[in-house]
């Protein structure tokens, strides 16, 4: 088992900012370090993460110029990019910094602003997403992110019969959530005639299938589990699994594509002593709906092939006997790159102390966290318990 655990949590909201990166951050950091009750002066190191702003604001070397912004000059700063899956690498890094000894107190988070606030349009930055999939041999085809996910979708539903209303359903579900969720993107909800009657962005994917361009900022206070004890209501990191992926979507085994995320999966689990049944609810990677489908059936919560049916059928909502994506998810909380995997950490904490309000889930004491990077080639499981 991993021995560290979470003791504090903050997130902006996710939408659109005209804030600095340096800025942004800070808001979240200092969110989880009042949370955890410590300052700066506590922290032994600070893992930091960041996608795309060289390409987006041409800003580069941001570890550094955070750490200053938040009072934290001089600590060892390391920054990770791994396309959507950047934080959760920057905590699975710190997870195990911790758990290894070398380190105490980590703070961990992650921004990333996608919106034209940057100065990019829609067709701009889905360029510059684009540059996570394969330059020799993907993106000489003009495969963006929205078409990769639609190819994986559309192998599900001819080997499964999963429909355009199960894919809906996921939206309806996420929106439904996102609206309880005050830091959402979207505060609206949406119903399954709306996403059908949406203009298709790469088919089977219309509008309302498809995760919005978010600007935000997350981050977490990670501690070892001696010191655990100290702080007001520590949440327990118990296992984190990472694995990876060839990078075409051609040449990958297993479509449509989730041996990446199954390997993380039986990673985290295996060092939590779980099984995916003992799991009360998950945050996962839902860039496209397809995509939670996907996720929902890699980490244990529905059997091969059944993801649409479960969300067809509510399972997966808040009140269904495996909830996942509380929070709206990236569909309707938002997907600022760099930020996503750590605010899917703020969420478990959240749920797992039963502080969210109106989206709590209920008897939520052990939740799974599911983030991806690029076309499923990353995958980092993480999974948090209450500490009894
Ligand atoms: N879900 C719901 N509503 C959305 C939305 C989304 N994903 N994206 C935009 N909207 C809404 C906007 O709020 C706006 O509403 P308004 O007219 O009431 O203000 C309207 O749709 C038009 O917004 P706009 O920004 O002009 O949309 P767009 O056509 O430029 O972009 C997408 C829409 C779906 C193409 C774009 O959001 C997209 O590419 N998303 C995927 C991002 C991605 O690939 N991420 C990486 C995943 S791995």
């Amino acid at each position: 088992m991993t021995r560290a655990a979470v003791v504090g949590a903050g997130m902006t909201k996710f939408g659109v900012h005209d804030t600095p990166l340096q800025e942004l951050f800070g808001e979240a950091a200092f969110g989880a370090l009042d949370d955890a009750g410590v300052t700066t002066d506590d922290l032994d190191a600070l893992y930091f993460g960041n996608a795309m702003s060289g390409q987006a604001e041409n800003e580069t070397h941001l570890g550094p110029r955070v750490a200053s912004h938040i009072g934290a000059a001089g600590l060892e700063v390391q920054r990770f990019e791994d396309a959507c899956a950047t934080s959760a690498n920057a905590f699975k890094n710190a997870v195990r910094a911790v758990d290894a000894g070398v380190h105490d107190v980590v703070l961990v988070g992650g921004v990333e602003r996608c919106t034209p606030e940057t100065g990019k349009d829609t067709p701009a930055m889905t360029r510059i997403f684009a540059s996570a999939s394969h330059r020799q041999y993907e993106q000489p085809t003009g495969l963006t992110f929205p078409s990769v996910f639609a190819l994986l979708t559309k192998r599900h539903m001819h080997e499964h019969g999963t429909t355009e209303e199960d894919l809906a359903a996921v939206a309806v579900k996420n929106h439904a959530n996102g609206r309880l969720n005050p830091r959402a993107h979207f505060g609206k909800e949406t119903s399954v005639e709306e996403v059908l009657d949406g203009p298709v962005v790469a088919d089977p994917f219309r509008l309302m299938d498809c995760c919005p361009f978010s600007d935000g900022a997350s981050a977490v206070v990670v501690v070892s589990d001696d010191l655990a004890d100290s702080f007001d209501a520590p949440v327990d990191v118990t296992g984190v699994g990472h694995a990876t992926d060839v990078v075409p979507i051609a040449d990958k085994a297993d479509l449509p594509a989730t041996q990446a995320a199954r390997d993380a999966a039986t990673e985290a689990y295996a060092q939590a002593g779980i099984e995916a049944d003992d799991a009360d609810f998950a945050e996962v990677h839902d860039c496209f709906t397809g995509a939670e489908i996907l996720a929902s059936e890699a980490i244990g919560f529905a059997p091969e092939g059944e993801g649409g049916t479960y969300a067809a059928e509510g399972r997966t909502a808040l009140d269904g006997d495996r909830p996942i994506n509380p929070s709206g998810g990236l569909k309707a909380k938002g997907h600022p790159i760099g930020a996503t995997g750590t605010a899917q950490i703020v969420e478990l904490t959240e749920q797992i102390r039963g502080t969210v309000g109106e989206r709590q889930v209920s008897d939520a004491n052990v939740g799974v966290a599911h983030n991806l990077g690029g076309d499923s080639a990353t995958t980092v499981v993480s999974v948090l318990e209450g500490r009894a």
